[in-house]
C-alpha cells in the first residue's frame, strides 16, 4: 500500500518545489495591505514566499492563476456579477491553468445568492454507458496500474460546459459570448509564463513527450517552456469560439464530442457520442451544518465534501480546540480522530445519489456524533484498523478551486478538475483540452487504494452512467444567513482537511485569513493510517507526544492551496489572499 500512497500524493509531493519559487511578477492586485506577518509556529519560521493580504469594498476574485483572477476582476467591474465573473474564470482557468482548470473535467459550484438562498450545481463527470465495475481489472481480477489514470478508459463524460453553461443561463446576466472572450484572447494571443505556471508544467513533461498533438502545445520544440516565455494555444482557441458560438450543444452534440469520441475509439476507450448526449448537469441541495453559530454550506454527494467536514465539525464541536491551540497535541488528536472516523464512513458508505443511497441525515445526526466522539481514547491514537464505517456492515491535485464575491452580495465557490494534474495528459485530435482521469475518483477494486490513496467500497463501484465520489469542497460560511467565508482547496482526498481547516483556523483559532491560509495543514484519511503533515505543522514536542501517542507522521511538502474570502467581522470590507503554496495565484478586488 505503501507504494500506492506515495503515487497517490505524488501531485503534493511534485508540488513542493512550488514554495520555493518567486511570487508572480504581475498579477494585477489592487488595495493591497499587509496585515498579518510571517507565520510562526512556535519558533519555527515557514519558508514561503510572502503574499500580501487583498481588501476589497466591492468585489473579490481569488484564483490559483493570476491571470483568470484579473479576467474575474473585470467582469465584475463591467456590471457581471458573481457568476458571471465565476463563468469567465471557469473558461478562463482552463487556457492558464491547463494542469487543473479545465473544459475537459467536471467539478462543482456552490452559490450563496444575494436573496439569502443557498444553491448547489453538480457538473461532475459521469463514467461512460459503456463501464463495468471491473474495468480496471485485468483478467486475474488484479488492478491494472495507469489504467484509471493514463488511458482513454479513465476518462469519465465531461461535465465543466455544460455545468458553467447552466449557471450563467440560470444566474449570470452577460451572455457566454461576452464572459469567454477573455478566455478565447488569452488563448490566441497567449499569455507570459511565471515560474508557478512552469513549475505545474514540469510535472508533466515527460507525458507531453509521448503524443505529438499534446507535444505541440505544451512543449517547446520538444523542450520545457521557460518562464518569460509565451504559451499560445490556437487549437483551444478554436474549440472556446465554437462553444461560445453555438453553447452546451457545441460541446456535447457537435464537433468537439465527435472528436473526443473518435479519439476514445481509437484508443481503446469507451466514450461514445450517447454518452455526450445523456449528460446532464443538475442543480442539488447543498449540504448544511452549524458549527458555533456558523453554517457551513457545502458539495453534497456525489461529493464526500460536505458530509464529511459536517460529520467531523460535529464531533469537534463541543470540545474547545480553541483553548487548547491551534496544532497542539490535544488538539490535533482529536481533530485526526474525528477526521479518521468521518473518512472511514465517508469510504464505506458515500456515493452517487442516483446510484447508492446516502446515509447523509444519519452521518450528520448529533447522536452519530455523540458516539463517535465518545470512541476517541484521550491521549491515543486509534489504529485505523480498529475503525469501521460506524454504520455498520455495508457492502460496500489535480483540481483547482476558485472563489468570488460580488458587489450585490453573491457568492460563488467552484471547485473543478481533470483529477490528476492534466488528466491523463492526452488530448483529443485538435480540441486543444486535456481530458480528465475521473474514472479513477471510483473504486477499482474494493480495498485497492486509488491515486489518492483511498480505500473505499461498493457505493462507489463503477456503473453505467454514475458520478464517482469525490473530495471537492466548494464551501460557504454564513454568521446570522449573512456571508462570512469562501473557501475550498484542491487536493485529492486532502482538499476535505484542507478546507476544514481554512475554516477552523479562523473561527476556532482566532485567526486573520492571511494567517489561517499560511498556516502549516495536517491530513488523515483513515486509510494510510499515517497523518501527513506539513512543514511546522507541529513543534517537536508536539510531534514526539503524537508518536507516543501512537501516530506515524508522513512529512509531506504541500497540502493543497486555498482560495478563500473573508468578510473581516472588524472592517466589513472583503479580504483575500493568494495561498502562497501557487504563487502563479492572485487575489484581486476592487
Ligand atoms: N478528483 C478529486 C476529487 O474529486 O476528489
Amino acid at each position: 500500500m505503501r507504494g500506492m500512497v506515495a503515487t497517490g500524493l505524488g501531485c503534493v509531493l511534485l508540488l513542493g518545489g512550488l514554495w520555493a519559487a518567486p511570487a508572480s511578477a504581475s498579477t494585477g492586485r489592487s488595495q493591497q495591505t499587509v496585515q498579518d506577518g510571517p507565520l510562526q509556529v512556535a519558533g519555527q519560521r515557514v519558508a514561503r514566499p510572502d503574499e500580501p493580504l487583498v481588501t476589497a469594498r466591492h468585489g473579490m476574485v481569488v484564483t490559483a492563476q493570476h491571470r483568470a483572477t484579473e479576467v474575474g476582476v473585470s467582469i465584475l467591474k463591467q456590471g457581471g456579477n458573481a457568476v458571471d465573473a465565476a463563468v469567465a474564470v471557469g473558461y478562463a482557468l482552463a487556457v492558464v491553468d491547463p494542469c487543473c482548470g479545465n473544459i475537459g473535467g467536471g467539478g462543482f459550484m456552490t452559490l450563496h445568492l444575494a436573496n439569502g438562498r443557498n444553491v448547489f450545481l453538480d457538473f461532475r463527470e459521469k463514467a461512460p454507458l459503456a463501464a463495468r465495475p471491473n474495468m480496471m481489472q485485468n483478467a486475474d481480477g488484479k488492478v491494472v496500474p495507469g489504467r484509471s489514470t493514463r488511458t482513454y478508459l479513465g476518462v469519465g463524460v465531461p461535465g465543466t460546459v455544460m455545468g458553467l453553461n447552466e449557471a450563467l443561463a440560470k444566474y449570470g446576466t452577460l451572455s457566454l459570448a461576452q464572459v469567454m472572450a477573455p478566455a478565447i484572447k488569452l488563448a490566441e494571443d497567449g499569455f507570459t509564463l511565471v515560474p508557478g505556471d512552469v513549475r505545474l508544467l514540469d510535472t508533466s513533461t515527460r507525458y507531453f513527450a509521448q503524443h505529438p498533438n499534446v507535444a505541440a502545445i505544451f512543449l517547446d520544440h520538444g523542450r520545457p517552456w521557460q518562464p518569460g516565455q509565451v504559451l499560445r494555444q490556437p487549437e483551444l482557441a478554436r474549440t472556446l469560439q465554437l462553444i461560445a458560438k453555438g453553447g452546451t450543444k457545441a460541446f456535447y452534440e457537435g464537433p468537439i464530442a465527435a472528436a473526443i469520441v473518435k479519439a476514445s475509439q481509437a484508443n481503446h476507450g469507451l466514450l461514445t457520442l450517447a454518452d455526450f448526449k445523456a449528460y446532464t448537469a443538475p442543480w442539488e441541495r447543498p449540504v448544511e451544518c452549524h458549527y458555533h453559530g456558523y453554517t457551513i454550506v457545502s458539495a453534497p454527494p456525489p461529493s464526500s465534501g460536505g458530509t464529511t467536514i459536517c460529520e467531523t465539525l460535529q464531533i469537534l464541536e463541543p470540545l474547545p480546540l480553541g483553548r487548547w491551540g491551534f496544532h497542539s497535541a490535544r488538539s490535533a488528536h482529536y481533530f485526526l480522530e474525528a477526521e479518521r472516523r468521518a473518512f472511514a464512513d465517508r469510504n464505506t458508505y458515500l456515493g452517487d445519489p442516483a446510484f447508492v443511497r446516502n446515509p447523509v441525515a444519519r452521518l450528520l445526526s448529533a447522536e452519530h456524533a455523540a458516539e463517535l466522539r465518545a470512541s476517541i481514547q484521550p491521549g491515543r491514537a486509534t489504529p485505523s484498523a480498529q475503525v469501521q464505517g460506524s454504520l455498520g456492515p455495508y457492502q460496500a491535485t489535480n483540481t483547482t478551486h476558485y472563489s468570488i464575491v460580488d458587489a450585490r452580495g453573491n457568492a460563488v465557490a467552484v471547485t473543478y478538475t481533470v483529477n490528476g494534474f492534466f488528466g491523463i495528459k492526452q488530448i483529443a485530435g485538435d480540441t486543444g483540452f486535456f481530458l480528465n482521469n475521473e474514472m479513477d475518483d471510483f473504486t477499482s477494486k474494493p480495498g485497492v487504494p486509488n491515486q489518492f490513496g483511498l480505500v473505499e467500497g461498493q457505493a462507489n463501484r463503477i456503473e453505467p452512467g454514475k458520478r464517482p465520489l469525490s473530495s471537492m469542497s466548494p464551501t460557504v460560511v454564513l454568521r446570522g444567513g449573512e456571508l462570512f467565508m469562501v473557501t475550498g482547496s484542491p487536493g485529492g482526498s486532502s482538499i476535505i482537511s484542507t478546507t476544514m481547516e481554512s475554516i477552523l483556523n479562523v473561527i476556532e483559532y482566532g485567526m486573520g485569513l492571511k494567517q489561517a491560509i499560511d498556516a502549516p495543514r495536517i491530513h488523515i484519511q483513515w486509510y494510510p493510517d499515517t497523518v501527513f503533515a506539513e512543514p511546522g505543522a507541529f513543534t517537536p514536542t508536539v510531534a514526539a507526544a503524537l508518536r507516543t501517542m501512537g501516530y506515524k507522521l508522513t512529512p509531506v511538502n504541500h497540502l493543497g492551496d486555498v482560495s478563500a474570502i473573508l468578510v473581516s467581522p472588524q472592517t466589513h470590507r472583503l479580504e483575500s489572499v493568494n495561498d502562497p503554496r501557487y504563487p502563479a495565484g492572485a487575489a484581486a478586488g476592487y
